[in-house]
C-alpha cells in the first residue's frame, strides 16, 4: 500500500509561529501520514477520535508514561485502574465542585488585573503573558491543592520545564537532551515538595486536594510515590494549557475590536466564543501515542507495533469534513464539540475547571480592559502546546 509520507519538524520554530498551512498539507496528503522523522500523523478530525477512543491499541506507553510517571492516570490505559485514580478527583473538578472556586477565581483575576493595569497605565504597554495569562491558572490550581502563594513562581517554573520537555523534538533522547534533563530535575523537585505537603497535611489536615488524598482509603492502599505523582500530574495540568488559552483570547480581543463590542453588549456570547477559540486555534496541539504490540490499523494503513503517533487534536479544529468554512473565526458557527479537551478515556479532567477561568477572566477583561490592541507581534514558543508567549498590548487611543 501506498503510505503518504512528508518531512516537517513538529518541533521547530515554523510551526509554532504558524502551523497552518503546513497541517493543511499533512491533511490533504491523507487520513494518516508517514512522516520521516520516526512518526505517524493525523490532521483528520475523524481519525483523532478513532485513535484516542482505542487506548488498549494506541497507548500512553512511552513519552505520556515517561513525562507523568507509571502511576498517573493520565499514563494508565487499563480502564478500570485509570477511572479508579480519575474517581477520587472528579467531584472536586466537576460542576458542583468548580462552582465553588468561582469567587476565589474572581479574586485572583481582579487581582492580576490590578497589577496588569498598573503597569499599563505606568509604562504605557503591558506584556500579558507573565504578569495575567500564566498567573491566573496557576494561582487557582494552588489554591485548590493548598499551595501557599510563596510557591507559586517556583510552581511555574517547574510547569514549564516539564512542558518544554514534550515540545523539544521526538525521539526525545532521554539521556542528553537538556531540556528533559531540566525537566527531570524540576520533577523531582516537584516531588519532594508535594511528599513534605502530603506529611503535613496528614498532620494538620484541610478541605483542599492534598489533603483529600491524605485522608482518602485509597491513600492507606497505595505507595506515596503513586499519590505523588497524579498529585503532580495535576498541579501540572492545572498550569500551561489555561494559560494558553487566556493568551489567545486576549489575541483574539485585541485583534478584533467588533468582536469584543458585541461580546461586551451581550455576555450570553462568550461561551460559544470561547469554543471557538479553541477549535481556531487549538492549545494542546498533538497527543503522542505508542501502538501497541499486535500493531493498529488507522484509517485503512497497517501501522507497526511500538510506532509513534501524534494525534493533531489542533488540526481536527479545522478539518473541513467536520466544520464549514474551518479557517474562518466564527462565533455563530453551529456547535459542534472539539477535541481540544481530547476524547475518550483520557479527555480533560479539568475542561470545566479551565471553562469557567476562561468565562470569568474574559467577563473581567470586558469589564476592566474594555478597549486595548496588541502593540507588537504576538511569538509563540511551540507548536505541541501552543500560546502566545509574549503578548505586549497597549490602550487603544493612547
Ligand atoms: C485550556 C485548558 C486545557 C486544555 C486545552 C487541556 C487539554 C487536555 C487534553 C487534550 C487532554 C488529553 C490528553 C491525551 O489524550 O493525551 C487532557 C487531559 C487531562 N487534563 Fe487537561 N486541558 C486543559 C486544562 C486542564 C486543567 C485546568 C486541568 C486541571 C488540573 C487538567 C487536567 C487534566 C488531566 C488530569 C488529564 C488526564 C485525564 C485522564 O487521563 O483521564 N487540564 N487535557
Amino acid at each position: 500500500m501506498n503510505v503518504p509520507t512528508i518531512d516537517i519538524n513538529l518541533y521547530g520554530p515554523e510551526m509554532a509561529a504558524d502551523p497552518w498551512p503546513t497541517i493543511r498539507k499533512i491533511r490533504e496528503l491523507g487520513p494518516i501520514v508517514y512522516n520521516e522523522r520516526g512518526q505517524w500523523i493525523t490532521a483528520h478530525d475523524r481519525v483523532c477520535r478513532q485513535i484516542m477512543s482505542r487506548p488498549d491499541e494506541a497507548t500512553m506507553e512511552g513519552v505520556m508514561t515517561s513525562v507523568f510517571g507509571k502511576g498517573a492516570f493520565i499514563a494508565i490505559d487499563e480502564r478500570h485502574l485509570h477511572n479508579t485514580l480519575r474517581n477520587i478527583w472528579v467531584a472536586a473538578f466537576g460542576k458542583n465542585g468548580v462552582e465553588k472556586l468561582v469567587s476565589p477565581t474572581r479574586r485572583i483575576i481582579n487581582q492580576h488585573l490590578d497589577e496588569t493595569l498598573e503597569i499599563l497605565n505606568a509604562e504605557g504597554q503591558v506584556d500579558m503573558h507573565p504578569v495575567f495569562c500564566r498567573q491566573i491558572p496557576a494561582h487557582v490550581i494552588a489554591q485548590m491543592m493548598g499551595v501557599g502563594e510563596d510557591m507559586i513562581q517556583t510552581v511555574i517554573g517547574w510547569a514549564d520545564d516539564m512542558a518544554s520537555a514534550t515540545s523539544n523534538g521526538h525521539p526525545i533522547d532521554y539521556d542528553n537532551d537538556p531540556c528533559w534533563l531540566k525537566s527531570e530535575q524540576s520533577k523531582a523537585e516537584l516531588a519532594d515538595f508535594l511528599l513534605d505537603q502530603l506529611n503535613h497535611r496528614r498532620a494538620n489536615p484541610g478541605d483542599d486536594l492534598i489533603s483529600m488524598v491524605a485522608k482518602s482509603e485509597f491513600a492507606q492502599q497505595v505507595p506515596d510515590q503513586q499519590l505523588i505523582v497524579n498529585l503532580r500530574q495535576l498541579l501540572f495540568a492545572g498550569n500551561e494549557t489555561t494559560g494558553n488559552w487566556l493568551g489567545h483570547i486576549v489575541t483574539i480581543l485585541g485583534t478584533q475590536p467588533d468582536l469584543r463590542d458585541a461580546l461586551n453588549k451581550d455576555r450570553s456570547l462568550i461561551p460559544a466564543a470561547l469554543e471557538e477559540v479553541l477549535r481556531w486555534l487549538g492549545v494542546t496541539h498533538a497527543v503522542p501515542r505508542t501502538i501497541c504490540s499486535e500493531g493498529m490499523t488507522i484509517a485503512g494503513t497497517d501501522i507497526p507495533p511500538g510506532a509513534h503517533v501524534m494525534v493533531m487534536i489542533g488540526a481536527a479544529g479545522r478539518d473541513p469534513q467536520r466544520y464549514e468554512n474551518p479557517d474562518e473565526f466564527d462565533i455563530y458557527r453551529e456547535a459542534k464539540p472539539h477535541l481540544a479537551f481530547g476524547f475518550g478515556l483520557h479527555s480533560c479532567l479539568g475542561a470545566t475547571l479551565a471553562r469557567m477561568e476562561a468565562l470569568e477572566a474574559t467577563n473581567a477583561l470586558l469589564d476592566r480592559m474594555p478597549e486595548f490592541h496588541i502593540a507588537a507581534p504576538v511569538t509563540y514558543g511551540s507548536f505541541i502546546l501552543r500560546g502566545p508567549t509574549r503578548l505586549l498590548i497597549e490602550k487603544t487611543g493612547a
